[in-house]
């Protein structure tokens, strides 16, 4: 790409630290607080079955394209596709991708950062001992208090917001590198240790029955899009976010390879968290369709019930807190970016404000938990609505354009320099899944969902 406009850009110090930023920014509530719950909601096995698949079909040859724009553009998500859509001699409505991934950005952090905010007062009620040999009835006791309480979960989402823009602040380099070092390992040692606890209880199979056994007569049309879009939610598609992260990429990495151990990664821990809670929540009679409270509801129970598990209680809900940190300052960097590089707005200011306004939206899920639980749009509260109009829709339509722009726009010759695999094989294999098998296949799913197919 030419380089007529100096990057105000910084760049990963190699690519261990890129996987590292990427991981961080893919592995964080989605796999640990929203696989198992809407897994629950969507009756387990075929769910998940239809996830995986959309993971592989979908998720990987998209992620392989979003690091390459940004890789190639070496800017902005804006800015990309101005540039990008240049180089292809495309129309200019492609713009318009690159800003609805910066929106969907604001809209998602809003409503994860109120629920990193539960993470983080969970630190304090495990230091409290609020959870020792507490039944299942007294930890929902425990949750429903918390979240009807509009006044504590605006000072938790307060303080998250703090801390995400803090990093954000100091720039990607220097925020994100250095704490996911630490932060992978122990929050695959904690998962290990809950899988181990699960093992222990009688109803471990049937929670891996639940998990991974499908009944396909349980799967709604709504389910698969759900799943569909958790595909994309829990990867970083489709907005844009992966694509700031690709262009702070050095050329040169080989983008594949990469793209292949960060989605590895990311559902492995998502599978985890799977079969950690389904056997504490058949255990202990509690239902897997119980919502967006269920890791709050059951994994409390284990720490009050395990040697140890006063620590092991404050270790898994600071590394949860850190793994949502790792993945909001990629839901904020694209506003960011575009408001530094574009609007000529310090670094510290344009924190200031696209943190303000964020925060603003996320009362919005704050009452819906509390004192707006009756107010509903199409039957659902705001909380519900930002998550599906953003996880299941603008995901999923981001991650079609982008698709198609990779695979019909851009000139051919230009996506095989930048991804630059060492085998014709595997460029192909890439080609004909992102020109045809990934947007046809969201496409047919939203067919099927609006009723046509
Ligand atoms: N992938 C994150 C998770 O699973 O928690 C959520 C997320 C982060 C979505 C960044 C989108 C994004 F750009």
């Amino acid at each position: 790409m030419t380089d007529t406009k100096k990057s105000v850009h910084g760049a990963w110090s190699s690519r261990f630290a890129f996987i590292l930023a990427a991981t961080g920014s893919a592995v964080g509530l989605g796999n640990i607080w929203k696989f198992p719950y809407i897994t629950g909601e969507n009756g387990g096995g075929a769910f998940v079955m239809v996830y995986l698949l959309c993971v592989l079909l979908i998720g990987i040859p998209i992620m392989i394209a979003e690091t390459m724009l940004g890789r190639r553009s070496q800017r902005n998500p804006v800015e990309t596709m101005v540039l990008l859509t240049e180089e292809a001699g495309a129309d200019k409505n492609w713009h318009y991708l690159g800003w609805m991934g910066v929106i969907a950005g604001v809209l998602i952090l809003s409503y994860y950062s109120v629920i990193a905010g539960w993470a983080s007062a969970y630190i304090l009620k495990a230091f409290t001992g609020s959870f020792f040999d507490a039944d299942a009835a007294a930890i929902k006791g425990i949750f429903d208090d918390f979240v009807g309480s509009p006044m504590q979960l605006i000072f938790w989402h307060s303080l998250f917001m703090v801390a995400t823009m803090q990093i954000v602040a100091r720039g990607v380099n220097k925020g994100l590198e250095k704490s996911m070092q630490l932060l992978m390992p122990a929050l695959f040692v904690l998962m290990i240790l809950l899988v181990a606890y699960a093992m222990t209880t009688e109803s471990y199979f049937q929670g891996l029955n639940f998990l991974f056994k499908p009944d396909f007569s349980k799967l709604s049309s709504d389910s698969v899009l759900t799943a569909m879009g958790q595909a994309f939610f829990t990867l970083s598609l489709g907005m844009g976010s992966i694509m700031v992260y690709g262009s702070y990429l050095p050329k040169g990495v080989p983008i594949a390879k990469t793209t292949f151990i960060i989605a590895g990664a990311d559902t492995v821990v998502a599978l985890m968290a799977g079969i950690a809670i389904f056997p504490i929540v058949f255990a202990n009679n509690l239902h897997p369709g119980s919502g967006p409270g269920l890791i709050f509801q059951t994994l409390p129970i284990a720490f009050g019930a395990m040697t140890g598990g006063w620590l092991m209680g404050i270790l898994f809900f600071v590394t949860l807190v850190i793994a949502a940190l790792t993945s909001s300052v990629a839901l904020i960097e694209p506003v960011v970016a575009w408001l530094v590089e574009n609007k000529g707005f310090s670094r510290q200011k344009a924190c200031v404000w696209s943190g303000l306004a964020t925060w603003l939206l996320g009362l919005g899920t704050v009452f819906s938990f509390n004192v707006w639980s009756n107010v509903k749009f199409f039957d659902r509260n705001i909380f519900q609505l930002l998550d599906y109009v953003t996880a299941n829709l603008m995901l999923p339509i981001g991650g079609f354009c982008i698709a198609v722009f990779a695979g019909w726009i851009m000139k051919r010759e230009n996506t095989e320099q930048e991804l630059n695999m060492p085998d014709a094989a595997g460029y192909q294999a890439w080609k004909i899944l992102i020109s045809y098998v990934a947007p046809t296949a969201v496409f047919f799913v939203f067919l099927h969902v609006i009723g046509v197919l």
